[in-house]
């Protein structure tokens, strides 16, 4: 199957020259033997990702969230939500309706994280989230309640409780010092405390992933994965207590957060990885870091497409040889362009508006080319991620001595909403790689808001139960 897609591309561009451009696409052409063989070495990484010792070490963290229970539709009532790590910085007023079993975003508010507060001190940063929420109180007039918040922090935390939660590292475009290795909701209560006039309730912390499995949890029970292909990648899923070895507890379930875009931190993608993802990793802001996620992501497919081009241009293969300023300039090339250049019918035109726009001096068959190249680029994205996903599936169903399993992931994320057909691929792709296993895909519905406040809400009841 490899290479199916592309065939679509292929039209209009002469036989010699895409026996060129080929010797340099062929690297991102993942059979699906290799596609295997990629999910075998997860599925061994998740392994160790679990084990008790041995998680230190494993580039897939495999991190417990301390969510143990998915929703039961008895969930009620009124919460915060705050989501750093996408896009946007948002605060939202959601309430929990238990009678229509529904959702309700009461209101949002997005907030700008300029680029200074990115790169700068913790203390800024979250500073600025409390000043953020504190507007937001005022507009809604809910200064006066005390109302428990779900804090969708989406970066790879090593959480200790449902609210004590230690920042790993950040990852994605975010560098804040005095961060990494401290308690996040501890930074956030700080800085609620040092302007003094507002309260929270209680926090839960969310990874986004499992904010997503969460909110299509409420709509179908048997959403068990939850999944993000946007600026970053990741995935999380229900795993059985007794594989949970760092923490205590054999009977259940508890949701892990995989981190899934540290596969291949260790080295164990080399032989996938190309030229290209290499220079993005060499120029990233964190080299070595997210290996698996650099080859998926919004935050990266752009600039592996540019740098393509950028060598078929150096090579004479397009643009007459004659890179533009904007061609030659990282970031230039943005991921929606991608999905733009591949709509199936406004795509050429597309392509050379965009072309245009670099000031490149194109033909027809540059703006196939080019087209061939995004192409080939987020068809791996999507295969790449696929293999992950099935390895999930397949544990699952092996944990549960299945010989078939049905199940379903909630999905977000912009290079999954966006691209015309990112999620065809994947799903296409899963079939074939966990054969086994019947999945089916739900777009969430603001996961990282509504899904923060489902699990605000979850842990809420289960407190209560327990008190019972
Ligand atoms: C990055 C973060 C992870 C998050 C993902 C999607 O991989 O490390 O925590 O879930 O991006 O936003």
């Amino acid at each position: 199957m490899s290479g199916d897609t592309a065939t679509l591309h292929l039209d209009g561009i002469p036989p010699h020259m895409l026996s060129e451009v080929e010797k340099h696409l062929k690297p991102f052409r993942l059979s699906l033997e290799k596609l295997q063989e990629v999910s075998a070495r997860l599925r061994k990484d998740m392994l160790r990702g679990l084990g008790k010792h041995a998680h230190h070490r494993a580039a897939v963290k495999m991190l417990p969230t301390f969510v143990r229970a998915t929703p039961d539709g008895t969930e009620k009532g009124d919460f915060l939500a705050l989501d750093l790590g996408g896009t946007n910085f948002r605060v939202l007023h959601v309430r929990v309706l238990e009678e229509e079993q529904r959702v309700l975003k009461m209101d949002s508010q997005i907030c700008a994280i300029p680029q200074e507060i990115m790169l700068g001190t913790g203390e800024k940063l979250f500073d600025h989230i409390a000043a953020c929420l504190a507007e937001f109180l005022d507009s809604q007039k809910l200064r006066g309640q005390t109302l428990p918040l779900g804090f969708t922090f989406s970066f790879p935390c090593e959480q200790k409780e449902i609210d004590k939660s230690i920042l790993i590292r950040w990852t994605k475009g975010f560098n804040c010092s005095g961060v990494e290795g401290e308690d996040v909701v501890r930074l956030l209560k700080e800085a609620i405390h040092r302007r003094g006039d507002y309260h929270i309730g209680s926090v839960a912390m969310v990874n986004d992933t499992v904010g997503t499995m969460m909110s299509c949890g409420y709509r179908d029970q048997s959403c068990e994965i939850g999944m993000i292909i946007g600026t970053g990648t990741n995935a999380c899923y229900m795993e059985e207590m007794k594989n949970v070895k760092r923490v205590e507890g054999e009977d259940g379930r508890m949701c892990i957060n995989t981190e899934w875009g540290g596969f291949g931190d260790d080295g164990s993608l080399k032989d996938v990885l190309t030229e290209f993802d290499e220079e993005v990793d060499r120029t990233s802001i964190n080299p070595g870091v997210h290996t698996f996620e650099k080859m998926i992501s919004g935050m990266y497919l752009g600039e592996i497409v540019r740098l393509v081009l950028l060598k078929l241009t150096q090579e004479k293969l397009l643009f007459k040889g004659c890179p533009s300023e904007a061609l030659l300039s990282p970031g230039s090339f943005e991921t929606k362009f991608i999905s733009e250049i591949e709509e199936p019918d406004t795509g050429l035109e597309n392509a050379k508006k965009i072309l245009t726009k670099l000031a490149l001096d194109w033909d027809l068959v540059d703006a196939r080319v080019a087209r061939l190249v995004c192409d080939t680029v987020s068809s791996r994205s999507a295969r790449l991620c696929a293999a992950a996903l099935a390895t999930i599936a397949n544990r699952i169903r092996t944990n549960r001595g299945l010989d078939h399993l049905k199940t379903t992931v909630g999905v977000d994320g912009t290079v999954y909403r966006k691209h015309p057909n990112f999620s065809d691929e994947l799903q296409a792709a899963v079939r074939l790689l966990a054969p086994k296993c019947d999945v089916t895909f739900l777009i969430s519905e603001d996961g990282s808001g509504k899904g923060a406040a489902m699990v605000t809400a979850v842990a809420q009841r289960l407190a209560l139960q327990s008190r019972l």
